[in-house]
């Protein structure tokens, strides 16, 4: 496996081939925790670990190349993918200097016991001179937490770019030029959406700041380093940053006895006779990960519950719960759904719309037990709507 972004720099991380979840993202592809070594011709400092359970191996990654010459340990951001192998790495070279934000030393020393720990904190743009090799620190608050921050390679052009452009996928490829790279896009939009989307604008701010480096690599703390595609992946990000709205509606659902099911089948139905293209998902077939990078770029969604126990359907309540969390900006739908003998569940989830800031085109379409031909005729027209609506982006 190639593991070299340049000469006396490689990749020492692990490769989680079988890790399904991370804080509810389903990681189907499995992940990697990426984590670096740069050797100077007078230092050599790690940068960032890897998951607690797999500091072994990243140790004797490290060792393999390094010895126990290693005289800092760089925490880009303290979140436990990241750090958790901290506590063991600096045991295993305990005259190491961590090197790191004061907003990040206070992190580390509520998740670990950092009393023998040698700190050395940096500030916004400052240098660290391994002989040959130089680092430069800059602060990225809110990619993903706010004490977040990427190191700078200047000698070799390496953006060591903490989550950002990351992806859960696990490969045994390292660059973008070595990997399927349509998985590598599905993924990488798939970590925008799930884990940076809440933090569009932060994200943006800190490609702002680094865009002006003559960037020759950008080497993500998940997935694969990006060194052939730089610009499809930066150009991504400058469409996901701003939920760009595309030619395209998104229908989803839960059912109980499935009215709602026929419903929605009915918005899809008006939504094609107009030949916009359109998703159409039965949450219990789907997950949440799966779901928000689709309403990411949709223009529209239409949401579909039935009424359960005076509320709507738990499923749905959980879908909406993470998409709200989200913030998808800039979008239309309604809310349609059966009910029994009172109508709670589209109200409800008409409700997470409005807390979304969804422009909502109808009121709640609704209708007791199964759709009445006129029912089904009014969602085919709302369905229509949004797919008239949708072609008129350009
Ligand atoms: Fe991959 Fe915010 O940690």
């Amino acid at each position: 496996m190639n593991t070299q972004l340049a000469p006396l720099v490689d990749w020492v991380g692990y490769i989680d081939w079988t890790v399904r979840e991370f804080h509810s993202y389903v990681t189907s592809r499995g992940s990697t925790y990426n984590a670096y070594l740069v050797r100077g011709a007078s230092a050599t400092a790690l940068i960032d670990t890897v998951k607690a359970p797999y500091a072994d191996k990243l140790i004797a990654n490290v060792r393999e190349l390094a010895g126990d010459k290693v005289d800092y340990l760089v925490c880009n951001h303290a979140e436990p993918d990241h750090s958790g192998a901290f506590p063991a790495v600096v045991q295993a070279f305990p005259s190491a200097e961590v090197v790191c934000t004061a907003k990040t030393k206070d992190a580390l020393t509520r998740h670990y016991d950092t009393s023998s720990w040698r700190f050395r904190l940096v500030k916004e743009g400052e240098t660290l001179d391994l002989g040959g090799k130089t680092l430069q620190f800059f602060e990225t608050p809110m990619v993903h937490w706010p004490e977040s921050m990427a190191t700078w390679l200047a000698e070799d052009g390496i953006l060591f770019s903490m989550d950002a452009f990351g992806q859960h996928y696990a490969s045994a490829a390292r660059f973008d030029d070595e990997a399927d790279l349509d998985e590598v896009m599905q993924e990488a939009k798939k970590y925008y959406a799930n884990i940076v989307l809440l933090y569009a604008r932060p994200v943006a701010a800190a490609l702002k700041k680094l865009g002006g480096l003559p960037i020759k690599v950008i080497a993500p703390s998940h997935g694969i380093i990006w060194r052939s595609r730089i610009p499809l992946i930066l150009e991504a990000y400058s469409r996901w940053h701003v939920s760009q709205p595309s030619r395209k509606v998104v229908v989803f659902y839960s059912t109980m006895w499935s009215s709602t099911r026929r419903m929605a089948e009915a918005v899809a139905e008006g939504v094609a006779s107009t030949g916009c293209p359109f998703k159409l998902f039965n949450l219990e077939f789907t997950t949440d990960t799966d779901l928000i990078p689709e309403l990411m770029d949709a223009a529209g969604f239409a949401v579909g519950t039935p009424t359960l126990n005076m509320s709507l359907m738990p499923r749905m309540a959980a879908a909406l719960t993470y998409v709200r969390g989200l913030k998808p900006a800039g979008k239309f739908g309604f809310t349609f759904g059966s009910f029994g003998w009172a109508s709670k569940g589209a109200e409800e989830a008409s409700r997470y719309l409005s807390e979304m800031q969804v422009e909502q085109i109808s009121p709640p379409v609704t209708v007791r037990f199964a759709p009445t031909d006129e029912v089904l005729a009014k969602c085919r027209d709302l369905g229509r709507a949004m797919g008239e609506r949708a072609l008129q982006i350009q």
